[in-house]
């Protein structure tokens, strides 16, 4: 079945029919649906069995971004996020790249590395040659100890040893890790090739894992969206595309601002992550750190203006699973990975990649014309009216009001609320 990822309208339904129309969209059971992310996804059981000290489960909104086009396909991006505006932001911004033939994605291999640490190398230039010299016996190693891995297709790839100075040295594996995020498996062959890299080396093995910078599997997104697209009710295309390019070179000059950038990307980028069951730390420490690879903290996205077209490019490595990990026992993430429909692990990382773009064009483009605050905060409201005792019709009702005042506080809610039940209760009741 070819998806569709416009849903004109979804936005206005209850959560009820929300359901329905994603599990017609998606082929999926809506029962499923219900019941994979009903109670977070989670029950406290199988919480008990992941990780120690369990005293209950937690849960975020889940939610799904529209409008996704990646290399001329539709997809649905799931969406774990706490923070308003950002999934309609996302859509919205979606749908704009689509307009310029949505977002074009290509990866590399899915490699990750292994990291093995030697220390007391007597020296360490003859050590790299004979490391280098028995490349091929130390990569039968390390195949040896993931063969499941191998029967799929992965496995390591290629060794470099690197000189640290100091009589420290450090081999890396390259090991392809198919639709794995891969951190048990690169665990497993530092491991097992540690004693053999420590008897060519003439030194002392020290740690043997992974490393979260993984710039052999990064993923690159293009997008051109023409100008007409970028239109808001004060401002022309081509003044919000100038807009937005000149806060790329703000990013591109200032840290300070690179690094907020980025947390607009990654609030799209990680609400994927998360939603599919993916280690978001991995994919932050290593989007951070490529970030600050050439000694300056800079933007993973930039955008320019292409006659009447803005274009963004994006690179960032990332190291997602569609296998193992938590989506084994999570419910919600199992739901998350069907949802998201990725054949392989690469594409994930490719669909996770142009939402992280479309949630930073979405952020640039409100800041560079009207600013963020306005629609942030009217969608604030209606957390603040919950927080103030709001349920069910009230909860629209309270936010109205209260960002209608300009007073988006508890104690407002409180009172709009108050104020409406005294309404209610002085209303003539309906004639017969
Ligand atoms: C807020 O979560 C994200 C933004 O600050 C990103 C940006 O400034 O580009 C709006």
């Amino acid at each position: 079945m070819k998806r569709n990822s416009r849903m004109p309208g979804f936005y206005k339904l209850s959560v009820a029919d929300r359901r329905r129309a994603a599990a017609e969209a998606l082929g999926i059971d809506v029962a499923e649906i219900e019941a994979a992310v009903e109670d977070g996804g989670l029950a406290c059981e199988k919480a008990d069995k992941i990780i120690e000290n369990v005293i209950g489960t937690f849960s975020l909104p889940f939610a799904v971004a529209l409008n996704v086009q990646v290399n001329g396909e539709d997809f649905i991006a799931p969406m774990v996020v706490e923070e308003p505006s950002v999934v309609a932001a996302a859509s919205n911004a979606a749908k704009m790249v689509r307009e310029g033939g949505g977002f074009i994605a290509e990866a590399d291999d899915p490699i990750m590395i292994a990291q093995v640490q030697l220390d007391e190398v007597p020296d360490g230039a003859r050590a790299c040659t004979r490391i280098h010299q028995h490349a091929s016996e130390l990569i039968e190693l390390g195949n040896h100890a993931v063969p499941g891995l191998c029967r799929r297709g992965g496995g390591v790839r290629s060794i470099e040893a690197r000189d640290l100075g100091d009589g420290m040295l450090v081999v890396h594996f390259h090991v392809d890790c198919r639709d794995a995020m891969g951190a048990n498996l690169v665990n497993t062959v530092a491991e097992a090739v540690a004693d053999r890299v420590q008897e060519l080396s003439g030194g002392r093995t020290g740690l043997r894992i992974l490393s979260n910078l993984c710039d052999r599997r990064k993923v690159r997104v293009t997008c051109r969206v023409p100008t007409w697209a970028l239109t808001t009710d004060g401002y022309n295309g081509g003044e919000v595309r100038d807009g937005i390019v000149r806060a790329s070179r703000f990013a591109e000059r200032d840290p300070y601002r690179a690094t907020t950038h980025n947390k607009g990307l990654m609030n799209g980028l990680d609400a994927v992550v998360i939603a599919t069951g993916n280690d978001w730390r991995a994919v932050e420490s290593g989007a951070h750190a490529y970030a600050a690879r050439n000694g300056s903290y800079s933007p993973l996205c930039v955008w320019r203006a292409d006659g009447d077209y803005l274009v963004g490019s994006l690179e960032i490595p990332l190291s997602l699973g569609t296998v193992g990990g938590p989506s084994r026992v999570h419910d919600g993430a199992r739901m998350g990975l069907r949802v998201a429909n990725a054949r392989t692990a690469t594409e994930l990382a490719m669909v996770a990649a142009s939402v992280g773009m479309a949630s930073n064009l979405a952020a640039l483009r409100a800041l560079a014309t009207e600013g963020i605050q306005r629609g942030h905060m009217a969608l604030h409201a209606r957390s603040v009216a919950i927080a103030g005792g709001a349920i069910g019709a009230d909860v629209e009702r309270v936010a109205q009001l209260i960002h209608g005042l300009g007073d988006i506080t508890v104690d407002a809610a409180r009172r709009a609320l108050a104020d409406l039940a005294i309404a209610a209760n002085s209303a003539p009741p309906p004639s017969e």
